[in-house]
């Protein structure tokens, strides 16, 4: 052993290990403690419960629960380090990982169990983490419920501990796996790369340090590790940025263009979604109906939802037979691609390949692939089972379901949903097993297969709207679907949380007729298109019912956000104020172009907020010294007026929201 301290540099921050105790921490606020033991009191990396028996470990391994270890070497190179630990009484292997992502300030973390004989893991956690503080931990995180997801919400965690997690067998609608940590300027985050049960706790600790804890939480309570197998925890991403809780909002946006890779330079194209106006009504004559109209407007593609396949009248069935519908498409599925693409547009098709409906033909075949627990009743989410997608027999069912739709049709887009999260979860007579992994396995499985079998469909993620969204997901779709609430000031509250942690060029964005679920204030047309086109630009809504002046706005809108589109999914993005402000907006610069999406939140009776002068944004990020000019009014501003002034908004009841773009000259 030559090192006893490794640093990791990314972009602008360093990451420095030491092995204790040869020396004290910089975190180290004492070396004398009293009623718990050193372990207990150290800003520790990761530590076993043994070692660290009161305050919070890591590991609790073994029948004995506790794992003592000695450091058994490290690897280190530029950008990567491994430190390993032995326990010779478990025989367990512990290497804690380390990777920077180059281009980023990110450092991921994992860790790696090996045993020489079964072990069971009842803690298994990817990583902790150690953040000096001043007063109060200011944590901040992204809760709520269905239809509700992504609210940005802060505490200030004095003493005690904060936890967040799901046991859904997905990340959840209730909280995003994510967490920043704001210590004066500077902002912490990390982010837990799981798409299955997880938690994250934060436990504010005497000394002003705050300990986060990160990972996966197996849904039998413990894995068994077995003899002379390696298990990698998921990855834990932590980021930093001395530009607070904004700036590190870009750095997670940097990073999942990383996680895109070559796929981020694809146009997204302006979709239209006819779930909003058709719901199960689905047939070919309609879908065409609204394809004409949403080809005239501009779109670019048209994605028929759920509805279109056999027994699927409603919710109640259907799922699992994965085939159209021959009475809502007489003339053929083919056929009716075809007349869609004729229209100029691609296509696209809603699947949700891990849900089975009792009454299906696919359940009375295989009733044993669905979760069960023998004696219990199976209970119905949304009138649905789930299909146990950790079964080898359901992965190629899945998998050679989807190569024959894509095979078959001419799809170039497919949007994979999943609606109800596992209850009785059992395999009825397989013995010990991890369901939980083995299911995230199977749904990681097949969305690497959909990239490298069909490298041209474009994937969206959706679970219920914004249920299943995590980097695994994010770094094997296009984009993600964060809600099912559309309504404009309820959409803009949930994406200016989602952007808090997740990019622009994957968040998919419609314009719909939705009224307001948690805020019913209306809001324009224009409101919906600015709104929408801060991330990727659809549109649900039922045209059929649009007047004329409105698809003309429509077509207005679509045609300016193509002229930016790329300025919003490659640039920049910096959040301007928040919905609770009267003035809103995204701010996003990509070479000598700066786009601004501003939103009133405000009354719309016409009254102006400040008798006489108009709202303003204050911009970021600008040369103050450059000259911007507005390329619609020909208005020039300086970058420093722009900086601490603003640019104004005179929001009156008729205009409600606009996009500004400007040119630096
Ligand atoms: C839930 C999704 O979030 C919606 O967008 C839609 O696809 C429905 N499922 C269809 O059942």
């Amino acid at each position: 052993m030559t090192y006893t301290r490794w640093t990791l540099r990314t972009e602008h921050t360093s990451y420095t290990v030491r092995l204790s105790p040869d020396g004290p921490s910089a975190l180290d606020w004492s070396h004398r403690t009293h009623f718990i033991t050193p372990a207990d009191a150290a800003p520790a990396e990761y530590l076993p419960y043994g070692l660290r028996p009161f305050t919070g470990s890591e590991l609790i391994a073994g029948d004995e629960r506790g794992v003592w270890w000695e450091f058994d070497g490290a690897e280190h190179t530029e950008g990567t380090l491994r430190l390993a630990f032995t326990d010779g009484k478990t025989g367990l292997r512990t290497v804690l990982c380390y990777e920077t992502v180059p281009g980023t300030d990110v450092i991921l973390r994992w860790t790696e169990f090996t045993a020489d004989g079964e072990l069971r893991l009842e803690r298994l956690d990817s990583a902790a983490v150690n953040i000096a503080v001043t007063g109060a931990a200011r944590l901040t995180y992204l809760c709520g419920q269905w239809s509700q997801e992504f609210q940005l919400t802060h505490l200030d965690l004095e003493r005690g501990t904060f936890a967040i997690g799901s046991l859904q067998g997905a990340p959840g609608h209730s909280y995003a796996p994510w967490l920043a940590v704001r210590g004066g300027d500077a902002a912490y985050g990390i982010a837990l790369e799981w798409s299955g049960n997880w938690h994250i706790t934060a436990e504010a600790e005497p000394g002003g340090a705050v300990r986060i804890r990160a990972g996966r939480v197996p849904h039998e309570g413990a894995v068994l590790l077995a003899a002379g197998e390696t298990l990698a925890t998921p990855r834990v991403a932590c980021a930093f940025s001395a530009d607070g809780l904004d700036g590190l909002s870009r750095v997670w946006h940097r990073y999942e263009r990383r996680l895109t890779g070559d796929r981020l330079h694809r146009t997204r194209k302006v979709l239209y979604n006819s779930w909003e106006a058709t719901g199960f009504d689905v047939d070919a004559a309609g879908q065409l109906e609204l394809a004409r109209t949403a080809a005239d407007i501009g779109a670019e593609l048209f994605v028929v939802d759920d509805g279109w396949f056999t027994g699927r009248a409603d919710d109640t069935g259907g799922l699992g037979d994965w085939y159209p519908d021959p009475a809502a498409f007489p003339d053929g599925f083919d056929r009716f691609v075809a007349d869609v693409r004729a229209l100029g547009l691609d296509f696209g098709l809603w699947v949700e390949p891990e849900a089975v409906s009792p009454g299906s033909r696919l359940h009375a075949e295989h009733p044993e692939w669905v979760y069960r627990v023998e004696g219990r009743p199976s209970r119905l989410v949304r009138n649905q089972l789930l299909l146990d997608l950790g079964r080898a027999d359901v992965q190629e069912f899945v998998l050679t379901t989807l190569d024959r739709l894509l095979g078959t049709y001419d799809i170039g887009y497919l949007k994979w949903d999943m609606n109800r999260p596992p209850t009785e979860r059992g395999r009825p007579g397989a013995g010990p097993a991890d369901l939980d992994a083995e299911h995230v396995a199977g749904y990681l499985r097949v969305l690497d297969h959909l990239r490298t079998a069909h490298p041209d469909v474009t994937v969206e993620g959706c679970a219920g709207g914004g249920g299943r969204i995590e980097h695994a997901t994010i770094a094997r779709t296009d984009v993600v679907w964060p809600s099912d609430n559309t309504a404009p000031i309820d959409r803009l509250r949930i994406q200016h949380g989602f952007l808090h942690a997740h990019a622009p060029h994957v968040m998919s964005s419609w314009v719909t007729d939705a009224p307001g679920i948690l805020d019913p204030r209306p809001r324009s047309l224009a409101f919906r298109f600015v709104n929408a086109l801060c991330g990727v630009l659809g549109i649900g809504a039922d045209l059929r019912a649009w007047t004329p002046g409105q698809r003309a706005e429509a077509a207005r809108w679509i045609a300016c956000y193509k002229e930016v589109r790329d300025v919003v999914h490659l640039g920049e993005a910096r959040l301007l104020g928040s919905p609770d402000d009267t003035s809103c907006g995204v701010q996003y610069d990509h070479g000598d172009r700066t786009v601004v999406a501003a939103l009133s939140t405000g009354r719309l009776d016409g009254a102006p907020l400040l008798t006489g002068r108009p709202d303003r944004l204050r911009l970021r990020g600008l040369d103050p010294a450059a000259r911007y000019r507005d390329t619609a009014t020909g208005a020039e501003y300086g970058g420093a007026h722009l900086l601490h002034h603003g640019l104004p908004f005179a929001w009156s009841a008729d205009h409600d929201a606009d996009l500004v773009v400007l040119t630096r000259r």
